[in-house]
């Protein structure tokens, strides 16, 4: 039987990568999506894969979209929390809506992604968690206190789940890529894009194929022994 494999966010930007690399490698894959009906018909039309809709800052609804895919599909094996937003501003211009709106959803929206997973992951034994949090996890970034924070939060949050799933067979890791292209970069002002572009020694944008495929390894049994740990993926722009 082929591995249940969850992807948040998965029908658009590094998520639609994701979902289409684990199907690829052999998973039966679902993807959520938050809001755009339009990107997820034409994602499920293009690839067949099944896509669900919540919104993941919600418990409630990620619990109930949750078993809903294990109803269709089976117990999920493979979890990757990859749904995110950007709501940027200087910190003087932050309002708290804009920051309430990343934490609930790139913060707590792992929390509600994993959780109702967890418990049977520890059951069956074995369990593969990826959260993709960012290089501004990493650095910090003008105008993203509030998404920096969620990001090294991820960090965070992978380093305890790896302590606690450890001794039953479930692995959580953390990728943090740099600038990829897709839509959430693209909104980035041209001029700052071409100024960050310049900061990344590689000289391009990175693909979203090029993190999808650090999850295809993290999930493969071929990782087991990778726990807690961190890939970051962005062309050089900065090590940890
Ligand atoms: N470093 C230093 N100064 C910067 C800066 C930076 N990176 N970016 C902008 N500034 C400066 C501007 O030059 C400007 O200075 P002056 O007031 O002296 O002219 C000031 O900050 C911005 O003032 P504005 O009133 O124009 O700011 P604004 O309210 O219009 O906000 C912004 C503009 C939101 C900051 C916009 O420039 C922006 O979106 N910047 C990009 C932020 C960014 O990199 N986000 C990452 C998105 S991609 C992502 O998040 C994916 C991932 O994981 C990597």
């Amino acid at each position: 039987m082929a591995r249940v494999a969850l992807v948040t966010g998965g029908s658009r930007g590094i998520g639609a990568a994701i979902s289409k690399t684990l199907q690829d490698a052999g998973y039966s894959v679902a993807a959520s999506y938050a809001g755009n009906d339009e990107a997820a018909a034409a994602f499920t039309a293009e690839t067949g894969i099944k896509t669900y809709k919540w919104n993941v800052a919600d418990y409630d609804a990620s619990k109930a979209g949750i078993e809903q895919v294990e109803a269709d599909m089976g117990p999920v094996d493979v979890v990757v929390a990859n749904a995110g937003i950007t709501r940027d501003a200087p910190f003087h211009k932050m309002t708290p809506q804009q920051w309430h709106d990343v934490i609930d959803t790139n913060l707590t929206g792992v929390f509600n992604t994993v959780h109702p997973v967890w418990n049977g992951m520890r059951e069956r034994g074995f369990g593969r968690i990826v959260v993709i949090s960012s290089i501004n996890g990493q650095k910090g970034q003008f105008a993203q206190v509030n998404y920096a924070a969620t990001k090294a939060g991820d960090l965070g949050i992978v380093k305890s789940l790896a302590q606690e799933g450890a001794a039953k067979g479930i692995t959580a890791n953390a990728i943090c890529p740099g600038y990829i292209a897709t839509d959430m970069v693209m909104a980035v002002p041209e001029k700052v894009r071409d100024a960050i572009i310049g900061q990344i020694p590689t000289g391009r944008l990175g693909e979203p194929e090029e993190i999808a495929r650090c999850v295809a390894f993290l999930v493969s049994d071929d990782a087991a022994f990778i726990n807690g740990s961190t890939i970051t993926a962005n062309g050089g722009q900065f090590f940890v």
